[in-house]
């Protein structure tokens, strides 16, 4: 029997990864589509990468809408093992575990590989028999055009299942299924020539995903804020580099009490604030954040999962986020002038 995977969101980031499993003998990769439809379906997805060469990955099905899955899964009695979802998370405008009606089964996992906090709870809400992954990379990719796919750098990535009662330490019958899943995706992606794919448990993927956090609530966010402040500028400028490691700590410390356990330092391996503002004042690049190009080009940004989850997370333990939380009223109501103003104006949003 083949293992199925169906990406959901065929996007840089789930694409490469994909691409990199479908190399796995015995895995079958399927694709749903949005904007990059027709490209894929005419010419598979073409993936350039400075680690595995130029290739083509020409998925099993390539969809256009979830209910093109829906129908093909039905007429053809297929089941897919792993739901891989990597769409951007905009929880305030959309709730994408909609996607997945229909598609999940006994003995499915949803394998997320998203960015910012909770954003597993929609899925798990949703799909309370299945299997959620949590799943955080560092991995750089573009999308230059649709169906093209430039790997940057970097292939690093961390899952973990998804099993908050473990926050307040009570394990339950279904763990020890959610460990087999997890560390047989981890081993697909291994043999997909992966080197860098690493199982956590549940405790340890989320302090991983709050470490990533504190670095994109820093960067991304203080970018934006700043009308475009590159690397350089939020690591060497004096206030700014204070404000930058201020919203790294904040984050930091709040995520043990969240957590219920001490940051596990030694254990992650992960860069310290310190560390971090070292690292980027050395990137010359000059260039910025995704979050303030979704700015820039009018899109929605990440907010709520970058922004406002941790800071609602905390409010419910009664820890105040003092600058994450001054960060989030000002973005957003920067985000809600803008798309008000365009709507006055007419166009569209
Ligand atoms: C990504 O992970 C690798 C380890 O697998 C590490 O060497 C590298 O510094 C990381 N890159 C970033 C930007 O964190
Ligand atoms: C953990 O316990 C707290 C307080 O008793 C409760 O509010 C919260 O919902 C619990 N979380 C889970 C995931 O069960
Ligand atoms: C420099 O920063 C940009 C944007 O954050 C990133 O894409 C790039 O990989 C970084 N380069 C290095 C050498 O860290
Ligand atoms: C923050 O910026 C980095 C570098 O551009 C990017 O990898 C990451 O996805 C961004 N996060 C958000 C939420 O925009």
């Amino acid at each position: 029997m083949p293992t199925r995977i169906l990406l959901v969101g065929a996007g840089a980031i789930g694409a490469f990864f994909g691409s990199r499993l479908a190399a796995v003998p015995h895995v079958l990769v399927s694709a749903l589509c949005r904007s990059n439809y027709k490209a894929v379906k005419a010419n598979g997805l073409r993936i350039t990468s400075p680690k595995f060469g130029e290739y083509t990955f020409k998925p099993e099905h390539t969809f256009y809408s979830p209910e093109d899955a829906r129908h093909t899964k039905r007429e053809n009695g297929l089941k897919w093992d792993y739901l891989l979802v990597a769409t951007k998370v905009l929880a305030d405008v959309s709730d994408d575990s909609e996607l997945l009606e229909g598609l999940v089964e006994d003995g499915t996992s949803i394998v997320l590989v998203q960015n910012g906090l909770a954003i597993e709870e929609a899925y798990r809400k949703r799909f309370p028999q299945a299997t959620v992954l949590s799943a955080a990379t560092n991995a750089s990719a573009v999308q230059p055009e649709p169906g093209r796919i430039t790997h940057n750098r970097w292939t690093r990535i961390a899952v973990g299942p998804y099993l908050p009662h473990l926050d307040n330490g009570s394990a339950k019958e279904g763990d020890r299924v959610s460990n087999e899943r997890n560390k047989k995706f981890v081993d697909l992606l291994t043999a997909s020539g992966i080197p860098d794919a690493e199982a956590y448990d549940h405790a340890g993927l989320q302090f991983v995903r709050w470490h990533k956090l504190a670095i994109n609530a820093a960067m991304n966010a203080s970018s934006v804020l700043t009308g475009g402040a590159g690397n350089q500028a939020l690591s060497l400028d004096p206030e700014l580099a204070i404000h930058t490691k201020g919203v790294m700590d904040e984050v930091l410390s709040t995520a043990p009490k969240i957590l219920g356990k001490e940051f596990p330092w030694e254990e992650l391996k992960l860069a310290t604030p310190e560390q971090v503002l070292t690292s980027v004042s050395r990137n010359t690049t000059g260039s910025r954040p995704s979050m303030w190009h979704d700015w820039e080009n009018g899109r929605r940004m990440e907010l709520e999962t970058i922004l406002g989850n941790p800071i609602r997370l905390a409010r419910e333990k009664g820890i105040d986020m003092p600058r994450v939380q001054s960060m989030y009223a000002l973005l957003r109501m920067a985000q809600e002038r803008r798309d008000h103003e365009k709507v006055q104006k007419g166009s569209k949003l």
